[in-house]
Order: structure tokens, then C-alpha cells, then sequence
């Protein structure tokens, strides 16, 4: 039943993380908290990227800070040798406080306003463009001093994902290029004086198919190199994004990222050769797949009920871990001190939000859990408690990172005070003293 990874450990039937117990953890930092293996985001990290470089050595990865922004793993992803991917000014601001330096942050907003692109030019960023019609925009707001690189995100006209929500290319999608805009915006930044170029996309999220990944390079490779020709430019970089999957679902296939390295580079080299492109740095930008499966929600159990259905209540809702409510998504749950439990019960596990969404599982068969119990939650490295949020006036939960049979604090659970932090009352409404 329980499926060992090598930070996860099953001691006598108690869950171990990175060799600190679950339960302890839960004693410690209160719940609930999420932990993170150190050792599982350098696995991760060194995994994917030598898959690539194994075949091509200018091979680059660029995090994306969205999928977890805690400043301590941004520190650890950097200090590996990552650059950024940054969507918001905050983001460069966290980069730039992780130590990211400037000419390896790359911005990839959408749908900008006129300050977001004045401030990717002030601080000399890469810019990822995701139209034609930010071009001119954003070299009026640069005026004199023109950017001389630019990159643009393509739209190759499909994507996938492992939810619909997730595919982030293709007719229904709000990003990228569209193909048939694709030359125009390069000739447009060519007109404005651009010198070097980027190209770039991002197809989809949770990709779990190997050849998708194959596919989707070759159609991009296809599409920059006929322009890269007419328009006589080059490309500093190509980036394919990132989009690989983890598995979620036990027993679920894991990515072949060998195959997936090997076969994207020679298909990358091959039309690199067949366009004329020269040898460009090949970029991936994976987040799920360096922290996803590192980070584990610890989370108690507050009640039981047995309704219509059998109801296990826990202390963190939609509020902490979002994507069961959003998408549907399937996190894996281990009743902390009861792995070698025969799970005998079918339950829903809930939170404590006031929405009927908010629920972690459904129909899941766990072993009996008792209140007090700890369940920790797989998967919960990547786009967990950045998509957490204070609803129904909640302080958000705390992040501990495990790092050689040790736990560390690296993000303080909020308080009372975080939650009116910045709110104001003008005087006339202002209750008098009780
Ligand atoms: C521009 C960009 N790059 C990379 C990623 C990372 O995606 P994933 O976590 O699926 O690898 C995202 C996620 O939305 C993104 O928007």
C-alpha cells in the first residue's frame, strides 16, 4: 500500500519524511504545516536537467517561481544553478532577494500593464512577450533606450494537460503567439531594433505522456525555423517550458525524462541543422517536477462524522491546498501513524472551509483515523501553498524544510495579525471603545 520514495520512509508503520517523523513534525510546527525534502528538489532538479545536458550540454533550467516562491527553496534552486522564471514584479523581487542575478531572470508576464513593462525594462530583464500587439507597447514605454533582446512565447496551436484547466496552448488558450503572427512580431521587433532573440513556449501543465514532449519541440522547431530564415535572425535560446508531470494516482507511470531529454535534443539538433539555427541553448523551465512530489502537507485530524457518507475532518481546507477543489486533483494520503493499516474504510476527507468544495478526497479508502491522528498529504511541493489563501480568515500555514535528518522553519505560520495587516477603517465607522 505504501509506495516507498527515497525521502519517504514507512518506520513500523509510522511515516518518516527525509528521517524526521511525520508526527513530530506535526508536534513541532503545529498543523497545518508543509514539509519539503531538500534532498527530493535536488533529486529532482539534478534528474531532469542531466537528462538534457547528458545529450547537449547548453542546456538551461529556469524555475518558475510561481509554482512555490519560499524564498529558502528559491535559494536551494539557484544555488543548483537555475535561472528564473518570473511572471509578476514580486516574483523579480523575490528572485532578485534569492540572489538570482538580472540576465538570468526571465520575464514572462501576460496581459501586462504599462508599469509591469516599464519595470522589466528598468531592471534590464529578459522580456517574453506573449502578442504582437505588446511590441509596440513596450518599445514606446522603453523609448530611447530599446531593449536589444527580446523573446516571444509562441502559441504552436495545441497543448496539453493533465487537467483542461491546465493546457495552456492551442485555440482555447489565452497565451503565446499564434502562428500565423509568429513573423510578423519578429519582424516587428527587428524594425525596433532587437538584435537577439528568444523563442519560447509553454504548452501545458502536468504532461505526463513522454513523446508529447518530442512533438511539441519538433512543431516549435518548425515554426522559428522558417522565420529565423526569412527574416535572417537567430536565437540565443529556444525555451520548451516546462509541463512535466509527476504522478499523483499510486502506481501512476513516472516520466521517462531520459528518453524525453535524448529524443528532444535530437530533434532539437536535427532541425537546428536543417533550418540553419546553429546550436542555440536549449531551456526547460519544469517546477512541478523539481519540488511537486518533494512537499508533503501534514494536516490532524479535528472531527469525525458519519453523515449520508462517513466525513474525516482535518485542519486544512481548500484554504491550504487548493487543487482538489479547482481541478479535481488526487493527492495520495497516508494516516501518519497507521501505514501498515489495512485501509478498511471509504471516507471523504474535508476541511474546515464553509464551501462543499472543500474537500481534500473523496471515497478514499483509508484506515480508520482516530481524532488527534496526523494524515499527510502527498505531492503538495508545487502549487500548493502558493495557491493558498486566507478564505473564511484563515492565517495561512507554516513551510519546514528537512534537510539531512533535520527540520528547519523556513516560512512562520501567520497570525491574527497578518490577516488585517493592511486594512484600514476610515474614522466614522470605527467602534468605540468596548
Ligand atoms: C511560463 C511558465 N513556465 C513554466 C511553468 C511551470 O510549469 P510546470 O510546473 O508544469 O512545469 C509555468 C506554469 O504555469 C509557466 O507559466
Amino acid at each position: 500500500m505504501f509506495e516507498v520514495k527515497d525521502y519517504l520512509e514507512n518506520r513500523k508503520g509510522r511515516l518518516y519524511i527525509g528521517g524526521v517523523s511525520a508526527e513530530g513534525l506535526a508536534d513541532e510546527f503545529g498543523t497545518p504545516t508543509y514539509v519539503y525534502s531538500e534532498e527530493r528538489i535536488r533529486a529532482n532538479y539534478d534528474r531532469l536537467l542531466n537528462a538534457f545536458k547528458r545529450h547537449y550540454k547548453d542546456s538551461e533550467l529556469y524555475y518558475p517561481i510561481k509554482c512555490n516562491n519560499n524564498l529558502a527553496v528559491l535559494n536551494l534552486v539557484r544555488g543548483l544553478g537555475a535561472g528564473a522564471d518570473c511572471s509578476s514584479p514580486a516574483e523579480v523581487y523575490l528572485a532578485k532577494k534569492a540572489g538570482f542575478k538580472r540576465s538570468r531572470i526571465l520575464y514572462s508576464g501576460n496581459y501586462l500593464r504599462d508599469d509591469e513593462m516599464q519595470f522589466a525594462l528598468k531592471e534590464g530583464l529578459h522580456i517574453n512577450l506573449d502578442d504582437l500587439s505588446q511590441i509596440d507597447r513596450l518599445m514606446k514605454h522603453a523609448g530611447k533606450k530599446k531593449p536589444g533582446f527580446l523573446c516571444l512565447r509562441i502559441n504552436p496551436g495545441m497543448g496539453a494537460g493533465k487537467f483542461k484547466n491546465l493546457v495552456f496552448a492551442g485555440p482555447d488558450a489565452k497565451f503565446g503567439v499564434i502562428d500565423k503572427h509568429v513573423e510578423a512580431a519578429y519582424r516587428k521587433a527587428k524594425e525596433h531594433g532587437v538584435k537577439r532573440f528568444g523563442i519560447h513556449m509553454m504548452t501545458g501543465s502536468c504532461i505526463t505522456e513522454d513523446d508529447y514532449f518530442v512533438g511539441i519541440t519538433e512543431r516549435l522547431m518548425d515554426l522559428a525555423g522558417p522565420i529565423a530564415r526569412k527574416l535572417g535572425i537567430s536565437f540565443e535560446f529556444v525555451d520548451i517550458g516546462g509541463g512535466f508531470g509527476i504522478a499523483y494516482q499510486p502506481g501512476e507511470k513516472e516520466l521517462d525524462v531520459n528518453y524525453i531529454g535524448k529524443r528532444v535534443v535530437e530533434v532539437f539538433t536535427k532541425k537546428c541543422d536543417q533550418y540553419g539555427l546553429g546550436r542555440p541553448t536549449l531551456k526547460i523551465e519544469p517546477g512541478r517536477y523539481v519540488v511537486g512530489d518533494a512537499g508533503v502537507l501534514l494536516t490532524r485530524v479535528t472531527s469525525l462524522k458519519q453523515a449520508y457518507k462517513k466525513f474525516v475532518g482535518v485542519d486544512a481546507g481548500m484554504n491550504t491546498l487548493l487543487r482538489p477543489a479547482l481541478y479535481g486533483a488526487y493527492h495520495q494520503m497516508f494516516v501518519a501513524n497507521k501505514l501498515n493499516e489495512a485501509r478498511t474504510e471509504k471516507v471523504n476527507v474535508v476541511g474546515p472551509i464553509c464551501e462543499n468544495s472543500d474537500q481534500l478526497a473523496k471515497d478514499r479508502e483509508l484506515p480508520p483515523a482516530e481524532v488527534g491522528d496526523v494524515i499527510a498529504i502527498l505531492n503538495g511541493g508545487a502549487y500548493g501553498f502558493g495557491m493558498g489563501s486566507q478564505y473564511n480568515t484563515r492565517p495561512r500555514s507554516a513551510e519546514v524544510l528537512v534537510h539531512a535528518g533535520k527540520a528547519e522553519l523556513i516560512r512562520e505560520r501567520e497570525t491574527f495579525a497578518d490577516i488585517d495587516r493592511h486594512v484600514r477603517v476610515p474614522k466614522r465607522l470605527r467602534a468605540g471603545k468596548p
